[in-house]
């Protein structure tokens, strides 16, 4: 295979961007991701690949549960606040206000317009990021009328 032309082809894959977030007792974690998908309506599950030496790795492997939320299209500056290590201060969380999630009490980013909690019920182990299988057991709709953040519109990449 040809390594090049493999990261470009890749590359073309289409994704949205998400602020994930988790939380252990005290302990919370956030970060942008895009290797997230439906994968399934009934029982209703996403999938998503999660950086194995990330904090939100170990504290979704130990809560067994996680919050999305779902960035609009003219929220790039958001997502690129939670590419750093997250950081709590007060209410905010990376300087963005948040409530906590009715099951996991992990993050929810009021400023964006859709959320969910999603419980693991699979983990696959075989490369570089764990792939998570969640089952959808809360939803939010902030804003119905927001459109989604597209990676491809950012001009970042993450895969290749
Ligand atoms: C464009 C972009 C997309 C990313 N997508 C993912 C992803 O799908 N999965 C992932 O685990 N990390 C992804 N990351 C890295 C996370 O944003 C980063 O690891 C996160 O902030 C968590 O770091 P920490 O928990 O180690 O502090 C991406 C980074 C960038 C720049």
């Amino acid at each position: 295979m040809d390594e090049g032309v493999k990261k470009r082809v890749l590359r073309l894959l289409t994704y949205g961007l998400y602020v994930l977030t988790a939380r252990d007792g005290e302990e919370i974690a956030a970060g942008t991701v895009n290797w997230l998908s439906q994968a399934s309506f009934q029982p209703p599950l996403v999938m998503l690949g999660v950086k194995r030496d990330s904090k939100l790795h170990e504290l979704i492997e130990k809560s067994g549960m996680m919050a999305v939320n779902i960035l609009a299209a003219d929220q790039k500056e958001v997502a690129a606040a939670f590419f750093k290590p997250s950081q709590v201060e007060g209410d905010k969380i990376n300087g963005y206000s948040f409530e906590e999630a009715p099951n996991s009490r992990a993050p929810l980013l009021i400023d964006l317009p859709a959320w969910f909690e999603a419980r693991v019920v699979e983990s696959v182990k075989k490369g570089d990021h764990t792939v998570f299988v969640a089952e959808v057991i809360e939803v939010g709709l902030r804003r119905a009328d927001a459109k989604p953040l597209e990676m491809w519109d950012t001009g970042w990449f993450y895969g290749g």
